[in-house]
């Protein structure tokens, strides 16, 4: 585990979420009523920026052609996405977000 310090946990309110570029890695961090998480920011679809997307609930809805991801799990939930998107660790530790990206 290499946990990487991005920003303050105040950067993002509950119910939204924030792109990031971590070693090359693009991904999109979100603060949920159930916590902090964080998933790639390409949508396994045809590669349209998730964080263009809307949340819903504990969703992702890609705003390409609709189809979503459960945040917490990075699994599809709708279609046309079939393929999971791939999902890190994240942590808030002293008022300070974390993520793992290794
Ligand atoms: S690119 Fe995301 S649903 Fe098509």
């Amino acid at each position: 585990m290499a946990w990487i310090d991005i920003g303050e946990e105040s950067d993002i309110p509950v119910g939204n979420m924030r792109y990031y570029s971590i070693q090359d890695i693009e991904l999109d961090v979100y603060h949920l009523e159930d916590g902090w998480f964080a998933t790639a920011d390409l949508c396994t679809h045809e590669d349209c920026s998730l964080s263009e997307g809307d949340i819903e609930g504990n969703e992702i809805v890609c705003w390409c052609h609709g189809g979503a991801f459960d945040i917490r799990t990075g699994a599809a939930t709708r279609m046309p996405c079939v393929r999971p998107v791939e999902t890190f660790p994240v942590r808030v530790r002293d008022g300070r977000i974390e993520v793992d990206v290794d």
